[in-house]
């Protein structure tokens, strides 16, 4: 049986319409998993909805709805965006689906039985929004969320308590031993730092609401969201039940988060796990935050990125793109349409679709769109190229799968700007001019072997165009369907066959940055 790779993304809150920042975390889970696959693997690719707690049952209220009505008109939303960002997940949970509530309930009694969870009384400040609890010296002012800014509301209630204080020790061993549990670097430090400081119990239910999964020995209270949201990444590969599921995806190898909420995975998570007794996840990615225009994205500011209208003005694989190449995954970034347009036009429509365009046209003037045989002796950057898409295969196979999405694209663009500067120099126009038959056949060879490499690299961040791709280079197969096996050498492209004989994969675009209009650029005939 093929190894497996586990990938989840949070998931979301169903209080609102889905944005960038939802975009974002699902689109990166979605390019591991495609590289995953590439690689032969089993993947599972788990994404879903968050569905109980306060802030919806607020959010519900306000509506005139129930909390259920309400999140069943939101979660077709999200399935739409999803199908519109081409995201290939496997799975979509929902926190209200009955077996979640099972496992949750399942898990709960679990940590209860080892002595971890002990009723006890709850008095301090709660944050709606952020389903978070602070104690005063957390807050700002005196009476603001430190995370969100948003005013928190006082709690005093009986409540349920896990020990987190007992697992202390025990996950800063797990840091110390697994360094690439936590990822970036940096934020390892700041969770480390955080723990050291001392953990204290976790408040893990509420008796103020009810829109939440009861806990199974006293129904006069419901379960902490986190506590639930979290066990859905269990739920998912069969806890409590499929033993045989469970034991073949779980632990996940990497759950991808925003860095607000790191400290729910990378600190209450495994002490929970360790409680239960299962094993703790293999790697926790924290990605930054897009501000817009250098400003947080708000409703009341109505900034907010919308994913729909940004992929239907300038195309999903355009925003996919950009999104990992435009800001370092890990850290935050800035997001607007100019640096958007920018993209397109200078590494979208220049770069990589030129590259395409002229190496097709090259192959029809000058061998009517057949592959010849490389007959002519690889000279040195001959002998480059081949090594550097080879090595370019290797730095993706260790940079992608621990989800540092923006350095493998940089590899892979490092590659692509290599392609181009090796065309220059080996000028096919002047072998041509000079009867240097065997020589251009062998360059001309090289430059069409170099996009089938290229269309696999960049097939996980943009699978439709790299669909494109493998029509143009009438690969036989589907983007989908191609395998690492197939890059293990250079000389993978049998000579003897067609290629289409032009097309354009990145149109430019003008913009219009007062009216928001998009339109393609007029291009020179020819
Ligand atoms: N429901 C919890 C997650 C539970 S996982 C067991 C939750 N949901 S959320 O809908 O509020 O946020 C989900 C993700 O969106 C987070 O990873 C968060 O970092 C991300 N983003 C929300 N706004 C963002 C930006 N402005 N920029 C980038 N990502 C941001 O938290």
């Amino acid at each position: 049986m093929s190894e497996k790779f586990y990938v989840t993304t949070p998931i979301y809150y169903v209080n609102d319409k889905p944005h960038l920042g939802h975009a974002y975390t699902t689109t990166a889970a979605d390019v591991v998993a495609r590289f995953n696959r590439f690689l032969g693997r089993d993947v599972f690719f788990l994404t879903g909805t968050d569905e109980h707690g306060q802030k919806i049952q607020q959010a519900a209220e306000k509506m005139g709805m129930s909390p259920k009505e309400f999140v069943d008109r939101l979660v077709p939303v999200f399935k739409k965006l999803w199908e519109v960002l081409n995201i290939s997940y496997d799975h979509f949970i929902r926190t209200t689906d009955p077996e979640h509530v099972k496992a949750v309930q399942h898990i709960f009694m679990k940590c209860y039985e080892n002595g971890d969870i002990y009723l006890g009384e709850y008095e301090g400040w709660y944050c709606i929004p952020c389903e978070t609890y602070y104690t005063e010296k957390d807050l700002i002012d005196g009476k603001l969320c430190p995370a969100c800014k948003r005013e928190v509301t006082r709690v005093k209630e009986e409540s349920y308590f896990f020990r987190l204080s007992k697992y202390q020790d025990k996950l800063l061993e797990l840091y110390e031993k697994n360094p690439d549990f936590i990822g970036p670097e940096f934020r390892r430090n700041e969770v480390i730092n955080f723990v050291k400081q001392g953990l204290k119990d976790l408040s893990i239910s509420r008796t103020s609401f009810s829109w939440g999964i009861p806990v199974p020995i006293n129904e006069k209270h419901v379960i902490y969201v986190w506590f639930d949201a979290l066990t859905n990444y269990l739920t998912a590969v069969g806890y409590p039940n499929d033993t045989e599921r469970l034991n073949r995806y779980w632990p996940a190898d990497l759950h991808l988060v925003g860095k607000d909420i790191l400290r729910f995975h990378a600190v209450y998570w495994p002490a929970f796990l360790m409680s239960a007794g299962l094993p703790v996840p293999k790697r926790v990615f924290a990605h930054g935050w897009w501000t817009v225009e250098g400003e947080k994205m708000s409703k009341s500011k109505g900034n907010v990125v919308d994913p729909f209208e940004v992929v239907e003005k300038f195309g999903v694989d355009q925003v996919r793109f950009f999104l990992f190449r435009e800001v370092s995954f890990g850290l935050d970034g800035d997001f607007s349409y100019e640096k958007l347009v920018a993209r397109i036009n200078g590494e979208l429509a220049n770069d990589l679709g030129n590259l395409f365009n002229r190496t097709l046209s090259m192959l029809k003037k000058y061998r009517k769109s057949v592959v010849p045989e490389p007959k002519g002796e690889f000279d040195e950057l001959d002998k480059k190229i081949a090594n550097k898409a080879l090595a370019t295969l290797k730095a993706l196979k260790e940079l992608i799968p621990r989800a540092e999405l923006s350095k493998a694209l940089d590899e892979i663009w490092q590659f692509v700007g290599f392609v181009n500067y090796y065309i220059d120099r080996r000028a096919p126009w002047s072998l041509k001019k000079e009867g240097k038959d065997a020589e251009l056949d062998t360059v001309l060879y090289n430059m069409v072997e170099a996009l089938r490499f290229i269309t696999a690299f960049l097939y996980p961040y943009m699978p439709a165009s790299a669909e494109k791709m493998v029509q143009l280079l009438k690969l036989d197969t589907k983007a989908q369907e191609l395998r690492a096996e197939q890059f293990e050498s250079w000389g993978g492209i049998e000579p003897g066959r067609e290629v289409e004989k032009g097309g354009i994969l990145f149109p430019r675009i003008e913009f219009n940055p007062e009216t928001g209009e998009v339109k393609l650029a007029k291009t020179k005939k020819g």
